[in-house]
């Protein structure tokens, strides 16, 4: 915003309504006016300006986009109960059962309880004890806040089984024998196991199949299909069961049930989500994170090496929002999603810091991190006759993938011991050292954490800035970026959002991120990137089985294991991504009606008294210099209509006709839920009457967009 004069509140302005519905011809001097100068060509558009943020957090991968339905599919989320399982007994009569954990054990435990292990990663399993079945007797998993159940669909279910009779410990000597000891059970385990997705109540079967487990006391992987009839009604009330009619000892491990994922990827992803995303048409991904790339201790960092190959190799971690994540979509499911996208990747590489306060300092003990981020980068942009380029290619997928941009850390503005700089260095230097053609992004942005920016070394040619604000901190601040500094380093504004609503945004929240995201598209030969966060929540709450599914309020994309919905915010992120010129119009205006602030805490100690006056409108125009079309940006955040004339500086030639895409709601709290998903979605329209200069009304609570074409 070059110029900008603040006037009157558009309850002052008078203006008279034409017949032609939304313009509106007015006469009084304080009208709101915006120019667009098109008299000469813009500053570019960063081609990389829009792009998206994702971590695990709220069951956006397990519970989210990862389409593995069976939680704790390898029974370490929880060391001390098969958590979301439960033992299936039809006739507690005659039946006798139960169901245990049996983990990697210590030496003391006889060697028969400890002879369990798959691989280094799969080492604790489940073990069903069939006693007695005087009927039906197995386990079943909850999946993800239920089984997801639609009408004709085939899912993949797998597992690991092996059967065998009573446990006959080998005892060392001298160590006297359980004064407990072992029922004896006859082995009586080989034959069908069915498999089945049915009603939590267990009284309406979806789906079933059954496998034929040999008499081994060894391992083996079965795989099978399940497909549901053409009239069975949607639900999440449902289970995965794996039930047998014969005493034994029944082993599992790694139980997976795939549903149909988006292009028939295997080890795939959610197809609704998947294309939600794809629809927003984002430029690049930033992962692994935000704070799950750091973890809360040092030794919890994104364990990318341990998220690739078979599933069988991937032990999970800890995480960093209170739950175990599989891995199940680990580095390269990461790179394949950014393929499914057509965006480049950005990688955040673990710098040393870790979410507890530790650290690493720079030097020779940091140099194992850094080798470390080298080897990632190697897998991901590797030639296939390097060592992490082979792997790549050997998990299939020998081509390279797209790599620009390296993020050192994630907000080491926390790390209050002044070591970023030292690791921020290191990293760099090694990185542009050995891939000269990278740039490196520091965490730390000079001009919000003055205290803490990097001095030596090279001066990082990108910093990622970090902004969680209410709607007036968005609007008050809108405008931001019109005055940095364009000799200083370019800015990623890599995690940001107006938190207003839970677990989705709201209308509000959406023009909180309208106004911003004008400031940044305007300023965005200096704004190369920008990316909202959290992209994903899983919105179901506790039940008395799972806990609440989500650990952070106000995200872009809500979803149950059935639906999905996209928040107003949703919208507005997919609309300014879609309706972008590459270059930017300069635009100014006269007269933006303003609306008092309410003052904060923040404000007192600040001394401020009086009620500091807030825009109502934001604006931001870019042009395609191909096409000729204009892109106008305009945002009422007032509950009254607001007339706007538009002037198109140095243009004859424009289409009378033009498009109009409006998001709009009655109330600011206005918003989409999982049984109410599109109460908030854009609405397109053709509209007549544009004109060089022309004038619209503005709906009340509004983002509209205008596609307007000119003759090149
Ligand atoms: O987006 C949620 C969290 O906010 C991110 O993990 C972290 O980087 C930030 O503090």
């Amino acid at each position: 915003m070059k110029k900008k004069k603040v006037g009157k509140s558009i309850l002052q302005i008078g203006f008279c309504v034409l017949g032609l519905s939304g313009f509106i011809s007015d006469t009084n001097a304080q009208t709101t006016k915006l120019t667009l100068d098109l008299t000469k060509p813009g500053a570019n558009v960063s081609p990389m300006l829009y792009g998206l943020m994702t971590e695990e957090i709220n069951h956006s991968y397990d519970g989210g986009l990862y389409a593995e339905l069976i939680r704790n599919r390898i029974f370490k989320d929880n060391p001390t109960k098969p958590e979301a399982w439960s033992l299936i007994q039809e006739d507690t009569n005659t039946s006798k059962a139960s169901m245990k954990l049996i983990a990697a054990a210590p030496d003391n435990v006889p060697f028969d309880e400890r002879r369990h292990a798959i691989s280094g990663a799969l080492q604790t399993c489940l073990r069903l004890t069939v006693e007695k079945a005087g009927g039906r007797v197995g386990i079943a998993n909850e999946g993800y806040w239920g089984i997801p159940v639609k009408p004709n669909t085939t899912y993949k279910a797998s597992f690991y089984i092996k059967g065998t009779g009573s446990i006959q410990p080998q005892r060392r000597p001298g160590v006297p024998p359980p004064t407990n000891p072992a029922p004896v059970i006859e082995d009586n385990t080989a034959g069908p196991i069915t498999v089945t997705i049915e009603s939590s109540d267990g009284k309406t079967v979806y789906a079933s199949g059954t496998i034929d487990l040999i008499k081994s006391a060894f391992w083996k992987k079965y795989e099978l299909t399940l497909i549901t009839a053409a009239d069975v009604k949607a639900t999440t009330n449902a289970r995965f069961v794996i039930s047998t009619n014969r005493a034994g000892l029944y082993y599992f491990n790694l139980v997976s049930l795939f549903p149909p994922t988006y292009k028939n990827q295997s080890n795939g992803f959610r197809s609704d989500l998947m294309q939600m995303l794809v629809d927003m048409k984002p430029k690049f991904l930033r992962f692994p994170g935000g704070n799950f790339l750091e973890g809360p201790l040092i030794t919890d960092a994104f364990p990318w090496k341990q998220t690739l190959g078979p599933l069988e190799n991937r032990p999970g971690h800890r995480g960093s929002w209170g739950y175990r994540p599989s891995d199940g979509l680990g580095l390269l499911e990461f790179l394949l999603w950014c393929e499914n996208m057509k965006a480049e990747a950005v990688l955040g590489v673990y710098a040393g810091y870790s979410l507890n306060g530790d650290h690493i300092d720079a030097g020779p003990l940091l140099k194992s991190y850094v080798d470390d981020a080298l080897d990632e980068i190697e897998y991901i942009i590797g030639d296939v006759k390097t060592y992490w380029g082979a792997k790549r290619a050997a998990d299939g997928h020998p081509a390279p993938f797209k790599l620009t941009y390296i993020e050192v850390g994630n907000e080491d503005w926390f790390d209050r011991s002044g070591s970023y700089e030292g690791r921020f260095n290191q990293f760099r230097e090694a990185i542009e050292k050995k891939y000269p053609q990278l740039i490196c992004i520091s965490t730390i942005a000079d001009a919000q954490y003055p205290d803490l920016k990097v001095k030596t070394g090279k001066k990082a040619a990108v910093l990622d800035e970090h902004y969680y604000r209410n709607s007036w901190a968005m609007w008050e601040n809108a405008s931001q970026y019109d005055k940095y500094d364009r000799k200083g380093p370019k800015i990623f504004v890599g995690e940001w959002a107006t938190r207003e609503g839970a677990p989705t945004t709201n209308l509000n929240a959406a023009l909180g991120d309208a106004a911003w995201m004008t400031g940044m598209e305007r300023n965005s030969d200096l704004i190369i990137m920008s990316c909202y966060a959290p992209l994903f929540v899983n919105v179901n709450t506790a039940t008395a089985t799972a806990p609440k599914a989500w650990q952070w309020d106000s995200d872009l994309i809500g979803y149950n294991a059935l639906t999905s919905f996209g928040s107003p915010s949703y919208y507005v992120q997919k609309l300014f991504s879609s309706y972008l010129g590459n270059k930017i119009v300069t635009s100014t205006s006269e007269n933006i009606p303003t609306q008092p602030r309410p003052l904060t805490r923040r404000d007192s100690t600040d001394g401020i008294t009086k009620a500091p006056q807030v825009p109502t409108v934001f604006y931001a125009a870019t042009k395609n210099d191909k096409t000729g079309t204009i892109y106008l940006k305009l945002i009422n955040t007032s509950g009254k209509e607001q007339p706007i004339e538009i002037n198109l500086k140095g243009i004859s030639k424009i289409s009378s006709d033009a498009t109009l895409i409006v998001i709009k709601g009655s109330k600011p709290e206005d918003t989409n839920t999982i049984t109410d998903p599109e109460k908030i979605i854009p609405a397109t329209s053709k509209i007549n009457g544009i004109a060089p200069v022309f004038t619209r009304m503005l709906d009340p609570y509004s983002v509209s967009i205008f596609q307007l074409q000119t003759g090149k």
